[in-house]
């Protein structure tokens, strides 16, 4: 039977731990009462967020995983579930960027983008779905990205990564009618994270990194789990602008084009 909050008590994996929005979620789930297992590969990272995690719940756990070893992920995801007994609650917020415009955009640059921010999702869910269906509960959220809502001027790579979360997290919560288990998609904006910080394999940050606190998406993604709503926005600006671009998509385009010649006329 489903537990009357998904939070507290909950069993939770969330990815992508190590900093910015999965760290703050991490901790912050911990404080609502769920245990944690954290996953990424900055073991030293990993550790000074656990400890922040286990003030609250000391049977959380650290794992050091590189998502973009897809054939790893299914016994790396056994090993979560025996160590904590099971998974309640699956957060896929790993993601990485890729700020390349199409024109220039390789075939690795491509498979890297796919393989961390879509494969390894879908197959980390599919790791953890026959417990959470043998026990008739779970919830998987799937951390898409603002971008796949409103422009994707040059991280049309990124953003076609994430667009395949969505839509891949869409047939899933209809699949999983009637079962107890449940997937979401959760969107947030522009956060205030190492993602936009130069990294090797981008073209330079567009901007400083800037936007939403990563507490307050963190705090957004647990009221969703608790709502249960399939799609939720950290802000409900966001929500707005995607509401804009689905309402008239050629014209919030045309903007976006016109937006973008100016500013390469200004350049
Ligand atoms: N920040 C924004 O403006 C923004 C906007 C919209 C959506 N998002 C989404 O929010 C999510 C979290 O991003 P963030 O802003 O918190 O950025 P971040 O601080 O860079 O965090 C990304 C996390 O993903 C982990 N990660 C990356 N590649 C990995 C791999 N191969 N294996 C395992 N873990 C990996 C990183 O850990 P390690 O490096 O230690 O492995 C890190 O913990 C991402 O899915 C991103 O697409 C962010």
């Amino acid at each position: 039977m489903a537990p009357a909050d998904p939070v507290a008590g909950a069993r939770a994996l969330v990815t992508g731990a190590s900093s910015g929005i999965g760290a703050a979620l991490a901790v912050t789930l911990a404080r609502e009462g769920a245990t944690v297992a954290l996953w990424a590969r900055r073991a030293d990272r990993l550790a000074e967020v656990l400890d922040a995690v286990r003030v609250h719940a000391p049977a959380s756990q650290a794992f050091v995983v590189d998502l973009d070893d897809l054939d790893a992920i299914p016994a790396r995801a056994a090993e979560v579930e025996t160590a904590l007994g099971g998974v309640d609650l699956l957060v896929n917020n790993a993601g990485i960027p890729k700020r390349r415009p199409m024109t220039a955009l390789t075939r690795a640059d491509l498979e890297e983008v796919m393989r961390v921010n879509f494969e390894a999702p879908v197959l980390l869910a599919s790791a953890l779905l026959p417990g959470m269906l043998a026990r008739g509960h779970g919830r998987i959220v799937n951390v898409s990205s603002m971008g796949a809502h409103s422009a994707a001027a040059r991280v049309g790579a990124y953003v076609a990564s994430k667009a395949a979360l969505e839509a891949y997290t869409e047939g899933l919560h209809l699949d999983l009618v009637g079962t107890g288990v449940d997937a979401h998609c959760f969107v947030p904006g522009t956060t205030r994270t190492e993602f936009s910080l130069p990294r090797a394999g981008n073209d330079a940050p567009f901007a400083p990194p800037g936007g939403m606190e990563p507490d307050a998406v963190a705090a957004a993604l647990v009221a969703q789990v608790r709502s249960g709503e399939f799609e939720a926005f950290a802000a409900d600006d966001l929500a707005a602008t995607a509401a804009a671009k689905r309402r008239d998509p050629a014209r919030f385009l045309a903007a976006t084009a016109a937006h973008l010649l100016r500013t390469i006329d200004g350049e």
